[in-house]
């Protein structure tokens, strides 16, 4: 089971997981961050951020792998997960962008991106603490139902649903991409220590799927279950039906 700390809000989460994130980067400088996209990590990454100016921790060779990307968009174009993981991780905390990776999501790179993904991942040794978000769909990365427990990163269809939630971010649900490369279950499964992260009540569900429910590519979040490392940081909403 899953240690599941349920803390007062969002803003709380973050400084409990920074807490772990610097502890990591002291153990292990040039540390491997798996880093997820998303509202949720955003109170981690700010948190990060302030610890890692007031006590001007070395992060230069802190290294880090996006969990997915939207195919199709330009990588400049301001919703591409390569330029929020610059505008909110990269710059803010002052790692070396050389050292962080996204996921190539142009489409003439269906045939290799996920391949050549999955061994840069190895080739760094593998990731160190990966954040995690929850889809309401259960996603996580862009893992939607249906995926395979044993996946590795690969394209994926989004689910209407999942391009409704995220329409928010752009100006119609049309510019949504339809389709992303993502971080497969078992990419994720590896790395070493999972932090998942969920707040409000519009998680609750997927949540309770997630950590209670059977083991099932239907929902691709019970695939944490079968990990052996897993710190799930939640508000009490998120946690209401537990
Ligand atoms: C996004 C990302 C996921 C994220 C999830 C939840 O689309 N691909 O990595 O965890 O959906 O998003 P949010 O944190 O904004 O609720």
């Amino acid at each position: 089971m899953a240690e599941v700390v349920i803390v007062p809000d969002a803003a709380a989460a973050g400084s409990v997981v920074a807490d772990a994130i610097v502890a990591l980067i002291e153990r292990r400088p040039d540390a491997v961050l798996g880093l997820a996209t998303g509202s949720t990590p955003l109170t981690t990454y700010r948190a990060l951020e302030t610890r890692i100016h007031a006590e001007s921790i070395d992060v230069s060779r802190v290294r880090g792998f996006a969990l997915d990307e939207y195919v199709g968009l330009p990588v400049d174009h301001p919703e591409s997960y390569h330029s929020v993981i610059h505008r909110e991780v990269v710059e803010p905390l002052g790692l070396d962008p050389a050292r962080i990776n996204v996921p190539n999501g142009d489409p003439s790179g269906i045939l290799t991106s996920g391949d050549e993904y999955e061994a840069a991942i190895l080739a760094a040794g593998g990731v160190d603490l990966q954040i995690l978000g929850i889809g309401t769909t259960g996603h996580i990365g862009f893992n939607e139902p249906g995926s395979s427990l044993a996946s590795t990163t690969r394209w994926k269809t989004l689910t209407e649903q999942t391009r409704r939630d995220n329409a928010r971010f752009f100006d119609s649900i049309d510019q949504v991409p339809t389709h992303c490369i993502t971080q497969g279950l078992g990419t994720i499964m590896r790395a070493r220590h999972l932090v998942l992260l969920a707040f409000g009540e519009g998680k609750a569900a997927a949540l309770a799927d997630a950590l209670e429910g059977p083991v099932s590519a239907s929902h691709p979040g019970s695939a944490v279950q079968l990990h052996p490392h897993v710190t799930v940081v939640v508000d009490e909403a998120a946690a209401s039906k537990l």
